[in-house]
């Protein structure tokens, strides 16, 4: 490989390191306005009435609207432009403004009045089941996301539990999380007077799905909206519901003034507004022979969606199938749904559900592992799928390489677990403030959309007369870096060097639909779609060089800008010269590559079938020392070993690495978004901790390799992969450490040194 698998930097890195990047908040247009929303400041009531007259007359103040003045629909999907008669949480938005500049803006949503009848509100899973509960949606009865309900039924577990020696039932939870991206949301929308189109620029992490939500506000033909997405700053699955409503609303705003408007989001805004990761109460049975062999696996997950919700109906499939972990079970029932409640609404966020489906199960696994006096990985070891197993929904792992234990193995060498685990014990019993222990977790995931929908998705590459090659994805750089990957993979196919290659962020009216960058799809699903693109254009160019060198196109290869014959490397052509031979005949050099997805057929009742034509496989071990008369728990060590197929850029996928271990550790020890009847007590980062530099252990990612049959170049996921081990590694150390198990996320002071949660006064 001359490209591929090599830690070349990124083709953004010197745009962002100078500061030459544009985030949309950077973007100003000549007579551009800045709109602002007026958002509710109860979880539940009636809007009696809005009177926004005053507004109107403050001046620089170019519009005021409320619901009644929207051109066109009040929402996408469940999701609300503006609220008319009621309000389901604290960030629905009830009116918005645009003005010459933002003071003028903030005094105009000041003068507006909202007369509001507070309705009592359900706040928690609980109270969203409880028999006879106020329903939050009128089309949810019982409170249940609509097709949020995803089953597992295999075997028999009623007989599997009877063949089992030990059974335990434990219960788990996790929190609301905020995405914490760097960069909060942001648009300018801007109006063309002459077609009455809308071109949007804005930090959208899926530009499809915000031009449906633009096209819905307005009215409009999708053809009438372009969606141009700028430098992201970050976005792990947050910038999705959220800013089809912010471009939607601006483009709204800039229709009617006929001037472009800008929205910037506060960080306070953000937080408020904006999807959550969403919370999960996990409840297992799972039973076992006194051997330790699995017999029966029974859960009943529910996650909370909030007041809207456009995700757990996908989410929770993955869920469902990744529900048992990467374990050969025989007997199998489980359940996934979701609830509404007046809380901010859960969204996707890096993992899709597996972050919080991982950290239940591998306690679990852990917890009956010490129910049956036997080491935690012995029991994985026994367990885990090999290839020819059959996973949960049925599927035969015998089409591809199965590295569970593989990856487990090495990764658990590297860490040196067995003698740290032993010393750490002695350490334990020896008793001391401070307490070392170390826990490890383990996991395989699709690739992938799978079976949730179709996987297919487009990439252009578009080779110019003097060999430079432009290529476009639909999907998106968010900050993960798929135009180095994307750049990559293209010069590695043609033979050029990287510097020939320029990506161009995506323009919704430039490449057709490729469906989200979601599901850690964008090497293994967009890459493939940018390899198809580059064997189409490759295979015309060595048609033409096989001209000038009076070969055959099968005996030609390419390598640093060069076409040669591979049996007399003597004969050769540049790149450029076969590219300007093949356009002066009147070729094209762009081609589109598209990915059509294997069929995946799914019996929704007992949850069988083929989930995913490709799977990868994590472990992490982490290390902690606890200080037992705080419950400060310090990671010291954390080692991530992830089966990648290939990396295509070794460095990126190490970022990828630090970055789902930062983000898990976050998880695990203090991120949850505090609610107190609906309200955000916590909207900002004084309040809300994230982990920091200071907080960073020693960490160590380790990328394995494999033969995958279906990715580019054999290259698998990793972005989401890379944290969903983490938070269930790390609390399995803290119980190591301290003898106590923390079942409910995160594992703060209070839970580690009183195993509960003191009452807010
Ligand atoms: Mo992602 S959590 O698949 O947007």
């Amino acid at each position: 490989m001359g490209v591929v698998s090599r830690p070349v930097p990124r083709v953004d890195a010197y745009e962002k390191v100078t500061g030459r990047a544009k985030f949309a908040a950077d973007l100003y247009f000549p007579g551009m306005l800045y709109g602002k929303v007026l958002r509710s400041p109860h979880a539940h009531a009636r809007i009696v009435k809005i009177d926004v007259s005053r507004a109107r007359e403050v001046p620089g103040v170019h519009c005021v609207l409320t619901a009644a003045d929207l051109p066109a629909a009040r929402s996408w999907f469940t999701y609300l432009f503006l609220a008319e008669d009621e309000v389901r949480y604290t960030g629905d938005a009830v009116a918005m403004v645009a003005a010459e500049d933002p003071d003028a803006a903030e005094e105009a949503l000041k003068a507006i009045e909202v007369v509001y009848e507070p309705l009592p509100g359900v706040f928690t899973i609980e109270e969203a089941l409880e028999p006879g509960a106020l329903q939050v949606q009128d089309y949810a009865p019982g409170n249940i996301v609509r097709n949020s309900h995803w089953p597992v039924r295999r075997g028999n577990v009623e007989e599997g539990f009877a063949r089992s020696d030990v059974i335990i039932e434990r219960e788990y939870r996790t929190p609301f999380i905020e995405h914490a991206y760097i960069e909060p949301e942001a648009t300018v929308a801007v109006p063309d007077p002459v077609d009455g189109s809308v071109t949007v620029y804005g930090s959208v992490q899926n530009p499809y799905m915000t031009r449906r939500y633009v096209a819905a506000a307005l009215g409009t033909a999708l053809g009438k909206v372009r969606i141009i997405q700028q430098t992201l700053g970050g976005s792990f699955g947050g910038k999705e519901e959220v800013m089809g409503l912010m471009c939607g609303r601006a483009a709204v705003m800039a229709v009617k003034t006929g001037r472009p408007v800008k929205m910037v989001n506060t960080r306070e805004e953000s937080f408020v507004e904006s999807a959550k990761r969403h919370p999960f109460r996990l409840r297992y049975k799972i039973g076992a022979t006194r051997e330790g062999r699995i017999m029966a696996f029974e859960a009943e997950l529910v996650d909370e969606g909030g007041a809207y919700n456009s995700q757990a109906q996908f989410m929770n499939w993955r869920a469902c199938v990744h529900s048992a972990g990467c374990y050969e079970i025989p007997n199998v029932k489980v359940d996934v749904y979701a609830v509404h409640t007046n809380n901010v609404y859960g969204g996707a966020m890096r993992g899709y559900s597996s972050p919080q489906v991982i950290f239940g199960q591998e306690s679990l696994m852990d917890e009956l592992a010490e129910a049956l006096g036997m080491d935690p990985v012995e029991l994985r070891r026994k367990n885990a799928l090999r290839f020819g197993s059959v996973t949960i929904t049925g599927q035969k792992l015998d089409d591809q390489p199965v590295n569970v234990l593989a990856v487990m193995e090495r990764v658990l060498e590297e860490a040196d677990y067995f003698n740290r685990r032993e010393e750490y014990t002695r350490q334990r019993e020896k008793g001391g403030p401070r307490r070392r222990g170390i826990g490890m977790a383990v996991s395989y995931r699709g690739c992938g959309l799978g079976a949730e929908t179709a996987d297919a998705t487009g990439g252009l590459v578009s080779v110019q007369e003097d060999g430079s090659v432009i290529i476009r994805s639909g999907l998106t750089d968010n900050g993960q870096g798929l135009s180095t990957s994307h750049a990559q993979i293209v010069a590695e196919e043609l033979g050029i060097p990287l510097s020939k290659v320029v990506y161009q962020r995506v323009d919704t009216s430039t490449m057709p639909d490729g469906g989200m960058t979601v599901a850690s799809r964008g090497t293994y699903t967009g890459g493939r779609a940018m390899l198809l693109a580059a064997r189409k254009v490759k295979e015309i160019i060595f048609r033409g060089a096989a001209e000038l060198l009076s070969c055959r196109p099968e005996e030609l290869a390419s390598s640093d800008g060069l076409i040669f014959c591979s049996s007399d490397p003597s004969k050769k052509v540049s790149f450029e010269e076969a590219v300007r031979h093949c356009l002066f005949r009147g070729e094209t050099l762009t081609q589109l590559g598209w990915v059509v997805p294997p069929e995946l057929p799914w019996d929704r009742p007992t949850g069988q079938g083929k989930a995913f034509p490709t799977y990868m496989y994590s472990c992490v071990v982490a290390e902690v020392e606890v200080d037992t008369e705080t419950g400060q728990v310090e990671v010291l060590r954390v080692t991530a070993g992830h089966d990648v197929g290939r990396a295509i850029n070794p460095a990126l996928a190490a970022g990828q690495i630090y970055g789902g271990i930062v983000m898990g550790m976050g998880m695990a020890l203090m991120e949850e978004v505090e609610l107190h009847k609906g309200v955000i007590l916590n909207p900002n980062f004084d309040s809300y901790t994230i982990p920091t530099s200071l907080d960073m252990p020693e960490m160590k990612p380790l990328l394995l390799e494999s033969e995958d049959p279906v990715g580019p170049f054999h290259a698998k996921s990793l972005g989401e992969p890379a944290m969903e081990c983490v938070a269930a590694a790390i609390v399995n150390a803290v119980a190591h450490a301290t003898g106590r198990r923390v079942r409910s996320l995160p594992a703060n002071l209070e839970k580690v040194l009183l195993g509960k949660t003191l009452a807010r006064s």
